[in-house]
C-alpha cells in the first residue's frame, strides 16, 4: 500500500518526506487556499521538496468539461513530471476524463462516494479513483464498505484502476481500508504519526536504552 500526504502545507510536507515512506502528495482547492499564497508558487515549492519521482495530484476547479480540460493542460505545464489532475465525478468530470485520457494526461477521479461512480470513472480512463472515507462515515455511511465494493468491481471487470482512499480522521479507518487491499491512501501528518504510535513501543525503547546505559554509559555503541 502506498502512502501519500493530503496537504498543501510546505512544512508538513518537508517533515512527512523526511520521516515517512511517502509516494506523493494530494491537494485539493480547500487545502491550497488555506496556505494563503499564489497556487503556482505552492505547487512549485511542493515539487521541489518531493522531487520529480513522487506523484503530485492537483484538483481542477472548473464546472464544465471544457474548463476542466483547459485547467488540466495548464497545471500539467506548471507541475511537470508525475502530475495527476484530480477531477470530481460529475457528468462534466467524466467527459473531461475521457478527453484528457486520449491526450495522455494522468487522472485521479475524486469526490467519490459510491462504487458506481468509481466504476464509471475507471471505464472513462482514470488511473486512480479517490473514495472519501470519513465524509461518508460522518453521515452514517460506510466508507470502508465502498472501498471494498470498488476493489471487487474492478476485479470483476478486469480494470487496473488503482484505489487511492482519501478523507480519513483516524488510524482505524486507514487500517480497515488497508485490510481490504487498497492500493494507496492519502493522509495528513497527524494520522501518519498515529499509525506508527504505540505506547508499548515507547516504553520498550526507553527500557532498552536505560539498560544499555546502566552498563555502557551513553553514546558508547559507536566507539
Ligand atoms: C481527497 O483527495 C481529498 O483531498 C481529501 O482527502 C478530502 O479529505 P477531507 O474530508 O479531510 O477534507
Amino acid at each position: 500500500m502506498l502512502y501519500l500526504m493530503d496537504t498543501a502545507n510546505i512544512e508538513e510536507i518537508k517533515k512527512g518526506f523526511e520521516f515517512y515512506p511517502l509516494s506523493g502528495v494530494t491537494t485539493n482547492p480547500t487545502l491550497i487556499t488555506k496556505e494563503k499564497k499564489g497556487f503556482k508558487e505552492i505547487l512549485k515549492d511542493i515539487r521541489n521538496i518531493i522531487g520529480e519521482n513522487s506523484m503530485l495530484h492537483v484538483q481542477a476547479v472548473g464546472r464544465t468539461a471544457e474548463q476542466i480540460e483547459k485547467e488540466a493542460l495548464y497545471l500539467q505545464e506548471v507541475v511537470g513530471e508525475n502530475f495527476y489532475i484530480k477531477i470530481p465525478v460529475t457528468p462534466d468530470g467524466i467527459k473531461a476524463i475521457k478527453k484528457l485520457t486520449q491526450k495522455g494526461v494522468k487522472i485521479t477521479a475524486t469526490a467519490i462516494f459510491n462504487a458506481q461512480q468509481a466504476l464509471m470513472a475507471a471505464e472513462a480512463g482514470a488511473e486512480f479513483t479517490a473514495p472519501y472515507i470519513n465524509r461518508l462515515d460522518n453521515i452514517c455511511g460506510d466508507g470502508v464498505k465502498v472501498v471494498e465494493e470498488i476493489i471487487s468491481l474492478y476485479k470483476l471487470n478486469g480494470l487496473n484502476t488503482k484505489v487511492l482512499a482519501a478523507s480519513f480522521k483516524n488510524a482505524e479507518q486507514v487500517h480497515k481500508v488497508a485490510l481490504c487491499g487498497v492500493h494507496s491512501v492519502t493522509l495528513n501528518y497527524e494520522i501518519l504519526e498515529k499509525l506508527l504510535y504505540h505506547p508499548l513501543t515507547d516504553i520498550s525503547v526507553d527500557k532498552f536504552i536505560e539498560d544499555w546505559e546502566k552498563f555502557y554509559g551513553s553514546g558508547k555503541l559507536t566507539t
